[in-house]
């Protein structure tokens, strides 16, 4: 054998080599379940009480069958083209806390609704990372803990509830940042039912599309922002149940498309800037709602 062919032959030995050992690791990453779903079950070891049992189908599966396995076969994820861009765990008795949830892990996330849970402790920072949520669901919980300013880079979002929690400390200042939501007519701002205080952050104001907010059942105090006048979409207001002081602002008047207006239990003083509205008053309340077309 001359030293060409010799040659020849290392060549196609290394050549063979590489080729073995390529072909090797396409077929160990098809095989691993996901790093999506090793975050997820991560955080299902970190949850205690009945949800262990609703998670039984959240499983590694063996070995030879494909990794979109947690697409297919795991409770309340949905996935697009093998990613994970949906997770609906809502009312199954899910105790536990937020710590290990794989927030940098899911960056296809659309959707996240926990509701009627019984998470507890704060909302990380980390959930900044989920940049493409647009839904979140977190009422009836017992998270607690201020809101984090994080939670307004979420640029997407365009439904956030955070209702009957026990929040407390103020609504970030930063939640004006989200101008660029995308709002749709049925989206929905609820933080109702939790400890905050301070008062309503004038921004509040740059949200165009928000069609309803609802922050009654709060601490929060000061006069309501005249700013809130330039929510042109808003259907629903509820500040009921704060401490709100001051007059109803002038600006209000301008709020063509708004049917329900709850103020009751504040101390709020002056007149009425509507004209065809029904006023009640008792006691202790003051709603508003309207009679008639404008
Ligand atoms: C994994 O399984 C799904 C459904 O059974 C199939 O559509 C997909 O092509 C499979 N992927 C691989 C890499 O085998
Ligand atoms: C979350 O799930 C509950 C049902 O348990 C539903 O009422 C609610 O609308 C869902 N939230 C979102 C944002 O889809
Ligand atoms: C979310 O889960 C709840 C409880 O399992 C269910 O009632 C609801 O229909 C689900 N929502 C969606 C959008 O799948
Ligand atoms: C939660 O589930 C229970 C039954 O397990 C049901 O009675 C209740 O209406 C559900 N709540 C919501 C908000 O879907
Ligand atoms: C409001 O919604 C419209 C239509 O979806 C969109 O074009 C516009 O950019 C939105 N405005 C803001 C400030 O998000
Ligand atoms: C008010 O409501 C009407 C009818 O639903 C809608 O066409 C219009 O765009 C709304 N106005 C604003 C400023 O959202």
């Amino acid at each position: 054998m001359t030293s060409y062919h010799m040659e020849l032959l290392v060549s196609f030995l290394v050549l063979l080599v590489l080729l073995l050992f390529s072909s090797l690791n396409v077929n160990s990453s098809s095989t691993s379940p996901s790093k999506e779903a090793h975050a997820l079950l991560n955080w299902k070891d970190s949850l205690h009480g009945e949800a262990t049992s609703a998670l039984s189908s959240w499983v590694l599966p063996p070995s030879h069958v494909n990794s979109s396995h947690h697409c297919r076969n795991w409770f309340g994820i949905s996935c697009k083209a093998g990613k994970v861009v949906d997770i609906n765990l809502s009312n199954i008795s899910l105790a536990g806390t937020l710590q290990s949830f794989p927030f940098s892990n899911l960056p296809n996330l659309n959707g996240l609704n926990l509701s009627f849970n019984s998470l507890y402790g704060a909302i990380p920072v980390q959930i900044t990372e989920l940049s493409e949520l647009q839904r979140l669901d977190f009422k009836q919980n017992h998270l607690s803990g201020s809101i984090p300013s994080s939670l307004c880079d979420l640029r997407n979002l365009n439904y956030l509830s955070l209702a009957s929690n026990q929040f407390s400390g103020s609504i970030p200042q930063e939640i004006g940042n989200l101008r660029n939501w995308k709002l749709e007519i049925s989206c929905k701002t609820r933080l109702r039912t939790n400890h905050l205080s301070g008062s309503i952050p004038s921004l509040f104001g740059s949200l165009q599309n928000l069609t309803m907010l609802y922050l009654g059942e709060n601490e929060l105090s000061g006069s309501i922002p005249s700013e809130i006048g330039n929510l042109k979409s808003l259907v629903e207001l509820e500040l009921s149940e704060n401490h709100l002081s001051s007059s109803i602002p002038s600006s209000f008047g301008s709020l063509q498309n708004l049917t329900l207006l709850y103020l009751y239990e504040n101390e709020l003083s002056g007149s009425i800037p509507f004209r065809n509205w029904k006023l009640e008053i008792s006691c202790e309340t003051m709603s508003l709602y309207k009679s008639s077309q404008w």
